[in-house]
């Protein structure tokens, strides 16, 4: 298949050539360890065959948002052993002072983090003089950083200019995954997305209403559609004043036949703290000092037949504030029905961003998907049918 950007199988021979290879190892960490290592394990398929492919691995790669000063807490050498872990080979770590001579010593095969790129104020700026000083470490460049490939910054985007660049492996998963989620998917298509807020989301909403055949809204967000359509949320999380653009979202739906699904039951309490005392009622039933905390099961159970009618989902945000329990049942429920579906055959679906992860791992789901991605921001921006300036930077 021919793809719009370059692969590792279109590099030829890299014996003996430096490849910088960008990734994101921007995991979470709590006392000195990693908390969550997706992200290191995402970068392992790419390093490994390259280094067996007898380059000489240079791993190029932010971490937190140091904002050009150097921080200690933010340096990579934190994350040289954990990474070198879980590939199961040495890996060294190069600093930015003593690049050239510390690189000009590693023979094929070899593996090096070099230091946090952000410790450069330039990184972020994607200044010329950066990139270039970036570039002239390596011959060739492979970006593999897909969470990261939103930021139009040195080392995403300003090298892909200056060394011939190509999609690592795991860049690769996820472009393919989300075009078939969204780019050229097989219909009828559905589209969770939840969340607090429709304030953050106004753009995936727009994009969507005109890509997808059902557009399953829930979590916060939802309550702004209800009250927009008149029904009384009580206290729940609500942005009133956005009500004449969620109608306006509604309406577009409608022009272009993609049926919106709000809840028609819904979980409610007085008080947000875990396990209090609920209620399940029908939406027009909540009490003025009541809360949505999450969809009803009479909902849930519907929106689980909608997706078995469905080829394809993209599901981006919990339906329901499901890190307090019990309001995260709705969401777990539907992902299981979704998990079952993909076992089955019957559905692809992909899911991202950081809470629905979260959501997935915590429905215990998150493998039996088609694909969960590793980016946060970058697949909301994908989801808002925006260029990711690191992956446009890759096309051929
Ligand atoms: C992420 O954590 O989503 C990426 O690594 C990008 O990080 P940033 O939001 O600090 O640019």
């Amino acid at each position: 298949m021919t793809r719009a950007f370059k692969t590792l199988d279109d590099m030829g021979e890299v014996r003996g050539k430096r490849v910088l290879v960008r990734e994101d190892l921007n995991v979470p960490m709590a006392d000195g360890q990693v908390t969550d290592d997706t992200r290191l394990r995402a970068a392992l398929p790419t390093v490994a065959e390259l280094a067996d492919r007898g380059a000489i691995v240079l791993v190029l790669a932010h971490f937190g948002r140091p904002e050009g000063v150097r921080d200690p807490k933010l340096s990579l050498a934190l994350l040289v052993r954990p990474f070198s872990q879980l590939l199961g080979r040495p890996v060294q770590f190069v600093d930015w002072d003593a690049a050239d001579d510390a690189i000009a010593a590693l023979r094929p095969g070899d593996i090096a983090v070099v230091e946090n790129t952000r410790f450069f104020a330039g990184e972020e700026t994607n200044d010329a003089a950066v990139a270039d000083r970036m570039a002239q470490l390596g011959d060739l460049y492979v970006n593999d950083a897909f969470s990261a490939a939103h930021r139009a910054h040195a080392s995403t985007e300003g090298l892909a200019h200056r060394l011939p660049g190509f999609a690592g492996r795991q860049m690769e998963a996820e472009l393919d995954a989300l075009d078939k989620a969204l780019g050229n998917p097989e219909h009828p298509v559905a589209a969770v997305v939840g969340g607090a807020k429709v304030s953050t989301k106004l753009n995936v909403l727009q994009h969507l209403v005109a890509r997808v055949d059902h557009l399953i809204i829930g979590g916060g967000m939802a309550n702004t559609f209800l009250a927009a359509r008149g029904v009384a949320v009580g206290k729940s999380l609500c942005e009133h004043d956005l009500a004449a653009t969620a109608e306006a979202i509604l309406a577009a739906a409608e022009r272009a036949g993609c049926t919106v699904h709000l809840p028609y039951d819904v979980v409610v309490a007085t008080e947000f703290k875990p396990n209090p005392m609920t209620r399940t009622v029908n939406v027009h039933e909540v009490a003025a000092a009541e809360m949505i905390l999450d969809i009803g099961p009479a909902a849930t159970e519907a929106l689980g037949d909608v997706l078995k009618n469905c080829r394809t989902l993209v599901w981006n945000g919990p339906l329901g504030a499901f890190e307090t329990p019990p309001f995260d049942a709705a969401t777990v429920a539907l992902a299981k029905t979704a998990a079952a579906l993909t076992q089955d055959g019957s559905l692809v679906s992909v899911a991202g961003g950081g809470d629905t992860v979260a959501a997935l791992n915590q429905a215990g789901v998150a493998d039996r998907f088609s694909f969960v991605s590793t980016a946060g921001g970058a697949f909301l921006e994908w989801m808002e049918g925006r260029q990711l300036p690191g992956v446009a930077a890759l096309k051929r």
